[in-house]
This record gives C-alpha cells, sequence and structure tokens, in this order.
C-alpha cells in the first residue's frame, strides 16, 4: 500500500509516517516542500500512484487562525475539499483529520459526531468547514476529529509537563477547561485498523473515560510518575484559570470532550481509559530514559 500522509514535519503526520513505514508501508512525505495547502494546483500530480491519502496537515494552532481567518480557511476548509474531490476521483482512500474544537464547548459531558458543531473561534469553524467539504465531495472519506494528542515525536502539554514534574519545576495548570488526551501510539493503531477495513464517515478518535482538564491531567501524570518511579515524591500542581491566559487572541471551548463509542464499537477491542494510555507513556518514558527508581 502506498501512502501519502501530508503535515509530515507536524505531530500526527512525523508518527503516522514513522508507524507506517515502520509496518512495511511505502510512505510519500507530502510536506509543505513539495504540497502546499495554499496552492493546490499541484495536488493532481502528486497524488500518481498513492493508494492513500492521510491528511493530518493543518492551521492548528487557534490563535494563528484567529490572525489569518483567510490562510486558516485554505488550509483547513478548501485544501481538504481539493484533496477530497481528487481522491473521488481517482479512487484513493481518503482520510482527514480534525478537532473537538468543532464544538461550542457550552454543555457539559460528552459529544456525540452527530452533535450540533457550532465552533467559537476561527480555527474551529475553518476546521468544521473543511469536515463538511469532504463529506459532501467524498462520502467514502474517513474524517477523525482528535482532542489533546501526545506521545508523538513532537512535545505535545503531556510531555512538557513531563518534563516539568522531572526537573521540579513551579506546577500550574488550567482547571477549568475540560476535552479528553488521545494517545498517539493508539491512534495511529486506529488508524491502520479503519484504513484496513474500509470505514467511512466522522468519528471520535481519543481515549476512553471522564473529561479532565489540563490540572487533572498534570496530577494524574505525576501520580502515574510517582507510582512507577519515575520520581520519588509529589508536589502541589496549582490551579489557574483559563482567563488567566491573557495572550490568547481566539477564544477557546469550555467543554470539548468527546464520546468516542462509534469508533471503538468498531474496533477489536474497545478503546481503553486515557488513565491507562497515559500510564503506558510513564512506563515507556522510564524504559527509553533508563531511569533508576529513586525511593
Ligand atoms: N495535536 C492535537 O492535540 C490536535 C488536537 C485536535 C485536533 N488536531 C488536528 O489533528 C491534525 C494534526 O495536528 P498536529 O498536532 O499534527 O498539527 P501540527 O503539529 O501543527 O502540524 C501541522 C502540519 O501541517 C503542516 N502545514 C501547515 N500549513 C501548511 C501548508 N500551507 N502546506 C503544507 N503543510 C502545511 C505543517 O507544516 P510546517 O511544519 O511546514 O508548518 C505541519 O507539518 C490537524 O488537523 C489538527 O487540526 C490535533
Amino acid at each position: 500500500m502506498k501512502i501519502g500522509i501530508t503535515g509530515t514535519t507536524g505531530r500526527v503526520g512525523a508518527a503516522l509516517a514513522s508507524y507506517f513505514t515502520a509496518l512495511g508501508e511505502q510512505v510519500v512525505s507530502l510536506d509543505r516542500a513539495q504540497f502546499d495547502l495554499i496552492n493546490p494546483e499541484r495536488f493532481d500530480e502528486l497524488l500518481d500512484n498513492i493508494d492513500v491519502l492521510i491528511n493530518p496537515a493543518a492551521l492548528s494552532a487557534p490563535d494563528g487562525c484567529e490572525n489569518f481567518p483567510e490562510q486558516a480557511n485554505a488550509i483547513n476548509h478548501l485544501a481538504p475539499l481539493r484533496m477530497a474531490e481528487l481522491c473521488n476521483i481517482r479512487g484513493i482512500v481518503f482520510l482527514h483529520f480534525s478537532t473537538d474544537y468543532v464544538f461550542s464547548g457550552n454543555e457539559l459531558g460528552k459529544r456525540r459526531e452527530n452533535d450540533e458543531a457550532n465552533a467559537i473561534n476561527v480555527y474551529g469553524a475553518s476546521k468544521r468547514a473543511g469536515e463538511i467539504a469532504v463529506m459532501q465531495a467524498n462520502p467514502a472519506a474517513i474524517i477523525l476529529r482528535v482532542s489533546w494528542v501526545y506521545g508523538a515525536d513532537k512535545p505535545a502539554y503531556v510531555e512538557q509537563t513531563l518534563q516539568k514534574i522531572l526537573n521540579n519545576d513551579l506546577l500550574e495548570a488550567i482547571a477549568d477547561k475540560w476535552s479528553i488526551p488521545t494517545s498517539m501510539k493508539d491512534l495511529c493503531e486506529w488508524v491502520n485498523f479503519l484504513l484496513k477495513n474500509q470505514a467511512s464517515g466522522v468519528y471520535h478518535a481519543c481515549n476512553a473515560g471522564e473529561p479532565v482538564s489540563w490540572h487533572g491531567i498534570a496530577v494524574a501524570l505525576q501520580e502515574s510518575m510517582l507510582h512507577q518511579g519515575l520520581i520519588s515524591s509529589a508536589r502541589e500542581i496549582m490551579a489557574t484559570k483559563l482567563s488567566d491566559i491573557s495572550h490568547f487572541s481566539a477564544p477557546r471551548p469550555i467543554h470539548t470532550a468527546m464520546d468516542n463509542s462509534l469508533l471503538s464499537h468498531q474496533l477489536p477491542q474497545p478503546i481503553r481509559h486515557w488513565r491507562d494510555a497515559l500510564d503506558e507513556f510513564v512506563r515507556d518514558q522510564l524504559v527509553a530514559s533508563h531511569h533508576k527508581p529513586s525511593m
């Protein structure tokens, strides 16, 4: 299977490229140098001989999108539309990534795939426009909404927090915004399964469990590190508020945790709890660093 992957300099794209290469698949890296999402004219020729196109490339920073809405629309909406059209015409399987930020975040609990998506910032709105365009142009496409991805080479919140805990840095985290983290390791398996099983449609691709804040993740991470001997004592993690962050130009949705049962029921095994995935991530760090347990 020849798999074209966009955004291979990014978190998800790089991890998927490594994963499929390790599986022995032929991966074609479609990074910005060849496949600039602002200029879709060349997409057609670049898809020659490709069986599957995976599109994690995006303008993914909410503040960047808020400040450059035309660019956000071009990259997050118009480029996926063109990819979906071409894949449909050429019989290429298309898998596209979206986000929990398509939701307004105004309701407690977990969102289902068909719940109303009413984004409150340019990022979420441009990603939602991309979803709708992809579904209309290519009903066979797969769209995965992910949230708070960690465990890729490019560090995310979980990796940064783990490092701060190891460094004994001052710890504070936002405690009034909720979602569910997504293990990159699990995400790779889900993508592979969906591609091999001719899936289509929108799926919520995050781990299972209750919604959690960044503060809750930091506490769970520290507990796991303590339990597994990566640190010898826990420290207080100060709870802060979203409103304490003054440099955000895009508003952030508050409750965007997603219900993954649709995807979970399709997989050979149910999706695991985010705490179990986080524990494994900590275990992997322990192995990778050959860190000796401190007593
Ligand atoms: N990571 C998360 O926690 C998270 C959460 C929710 C949703 N998502 C969604 O998941 C997907 C993957 O996210 P990610 O975390 O991997 O994003 P990322 O780390 O920000 O990577 C984005 C990728 O898109 C590429 N890109 C941006 N503009 C481009 C252009 N004009 N032409 C070609 N490539 C361009 C970037 O290339 P350059 O390096 O050249 O800029 C980079 O490789 C996105 O659809 C995102 O919306 C991610």
